[in-house]
């Protein structure tokens, strides 16, 4: 895996008061003092950060996004839900589409009419895939992922501007993570089926699941991994630069 050219993206799912944003100050003074300016930083704070987030990062490398959206392009009479336009409007650049937090609420079609309107708005798309404890235990990992992502990227010409985050939802605020061997054979798998899907096409695999300071040494090992979503630990300015640190020395 190099080493230099990593994503890390943090979720912060339904967390943060106002406050709660002087942490991105740390993550920004590290970014500066930082030799390695070829990562990406990504913070996906609730909708009711993005703005105040945007503009304490607008001199740094870091970039915003929100952590779902409603499928409709056009605005209108939705009471509660945010489109694509909003979160540009507001600063994002990109958007996590199928958390395993939401497919409960979510099917398939619905994640691939996000997907559409996202990358409609020119916002880049942060796809979550991945199988429950039951599937795994099924052996169904390869068939759940084959279905997510086949429908996912239905009628989806051009893949460059989506980021494949692998979570088994079972790995996720579980503190449990999968072996090493079980997640190079996934990651494996997720790449075959983009590469029949479309040939030919850049794109990246990050993984996302109780994802801390101490297992990232343990997960990097994965060729072809080129980051992490990170939910829980993200929340300490701390634990998230370590992270960042330990990935990429
Ligand atoms: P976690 O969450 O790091 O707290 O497990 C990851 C995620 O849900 O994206």
């Amino acid at each position: 895996m190099t080493n230099n050219n990593m994503i890390f993206i943090a979720n912060w799912k339904m967390n943060g008061e106002k406050n709660h944003i002087s942490g991105v100050n740390k993550t920004i003074k590290f970014l500066k003092k930082s030799k390695n300016k070829k990562n990406q930083i990504i913070y996906c704070p609730p909708f009711t950060l993005i703005s105040s987030i945007k503009n304490k990062v607008k001199n740094s490398i870091i970039k915003v996004g929100a952590q779902n959206l409603s499928q409709l392009n056009d605005y209108g009479a939705f009471t509660g839900s945010i489109n694509s336009k909003l979160i540009k409007s507001a600063g994002g650049e990109y958007v996590i589409v199928g958390h395993s937090e939401v497919r409960n609420q979510e099917n398939d079609i619905l994640i691939n009419k996000k997907i559409h309107s996202a990358l409609k708005e020119k916002l880049k798309v942060i796809l979550c895939i991945g199988e429950t404890y039951k599937e795994k235990k099924n052996n169904k990992t390869l068939s759940v992922l084959k279905r997510q992502i086949t429908i996912a990227l239905k009628n989806i010409k051009k893949i460059n501007n989506i980021i494949f985050a692998y979570e088994p939802r079972w790995a996720i605020g579980t503190g449990k993570i999968p072996k090493t061997s079980e997640l190079r054979k996934n990651f494996e798998d997720i790449n075959n089926i983009i590469n029949k899907l479309k040939k030919n096409q850049k794109y990246k695999i990050i993984y996302g699941g109780s994802v801390n300071s101490k297992n990232v040494l343990e997960l990097k090992k994965i060729n072809d991994l080129k980051g992490f979503l990170i939910g829980s630990a993200s929340l300490s300015a701390k634990n998230f630069i370590d992270i960042i640190k330990k990935s990429t020395n």
